[in-house]
């Protein structure tokens, strides 16, 4: 496995395989692996000639400087378990300055929209820091393929939005949320969940899945009183938001439209430790 720090030394690696025509897929994380990123770094592998797997926690996106500094940092836990899947994946473990060699700024994106609504709300500059980032590292490795997790699924929206916008000459690929056996999400903050929160956090899926069974029975607006008043009866979960939302445009759905397709989208506090979900509708 070649691990990078350097940006200059993966350029030069990365024209030799293109040079060999290799097709390039990228796995951008924040490190703190788990089965959820290693399924996206297989199904890169299953697609690509060469893999990158990028670790960073990227500071520009995080709009609690709290979140920051706890952030899981287990980079060498994170090579070992990359070990476990193949020999042959390349590492890109820059540090701040070599991404941001012109100091520790966001780009300001116009993301038509989808920026404005559920996270924008609440983590104000976080999408500018995730297009940052993730156009960096496509600049940087200049991949065929990049792949990202559903359960981010406003950011992979947006992502994609930036590539059509900025004509960035790479796929991006969706993936399919990972769960705990118990229905969570799988999440590089799960680590951080005390042992009662731990217990507790199932209840978000729970609630998701039965909000999905009212879908076509009930109205948006109903359905959302009802996850509003289960999460008032859950002493350890505070619900941040809760919302059905149109999967294009990612607004708020009042009337459901049958040509469409929504989604469920959630917000949760866990003690200190927020975590969000979704779930497809239709
Ligand atoms: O989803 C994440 O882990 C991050 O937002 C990403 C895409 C790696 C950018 O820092």
């Amino acid at each position: 496995m070649k691990v990078f720090t350097q940006k200059s030394e993966l350029k030069s690696e990365i024209k030799t395989l293109k040079s060999q025509a290799k097709t390039i897929g990228l796995i951008p994380t924040m490190g703190a692996l788990h089965e959820g990123h290693l399924s996206l770094v297989r199904r890169s592998i299953s697609e690509n000639d060469c893999s990158v797997v990028s670790i960073f926690v990227n500071p520009t996106q995080f709009n609690n400087k709290e979140d920051l500094v706890n952030y899981p940092r287990t980079l060498e836990k994170d090579l070992e378990l990359l070990q476990t899947i193949s020999d042959d994946i390349m590492v890109y473990t820059p540090s701040v300055e070599d991404i941001y060699d012109e100091g520790v700024v966001s780009t300001q994106f116009d993301f038509d929209g989808l920026e404005h609504e559920m996270e924008g709300k609440f983590r104000a500059g976080h999408f500018d820091g995730v297009g940052t980032i993730v156009k960096r590292l496509f600049e940087i490795v200049t991949p065929d393929n990049a792949y990202f997790g559903e359960k981010d699924f406003q950011q992979l929206a947006i992502i994609k939005k930036m590539v059509a916008k900025h004509n960035i000459p790479v796929n991006v690929v969706g993936c399919e949320i990972l769960r705990e056996p118990n229905g969570l999400a799988m999440s590089s903050r799960n680590v951080r969940l005390k042992p009662q929160y731990a217990e507790a956090a199932p209840f978000i899926y729970k609630t998701l899945t039965a909000a999905k069974a009212q879908f076509g029975t009930k109205s948006a607006l109903e359905i959302t009183q009802w996850v509003e008043n289960e999460f008032l009866k859950q002493e350890l979960l505070e619900l941040e938001y809760f919302t059905i939302a149109e999967e294009d445009s990612l607004k708020t759905a009042q009337n459901i439209n049958k040509q469409k397709t929504y989604r469920a989208f959630v917000a949760v506090f866990a003690d200190d430790i927020r975590l969000i979900d979704n779930i497809a509708l239709n």
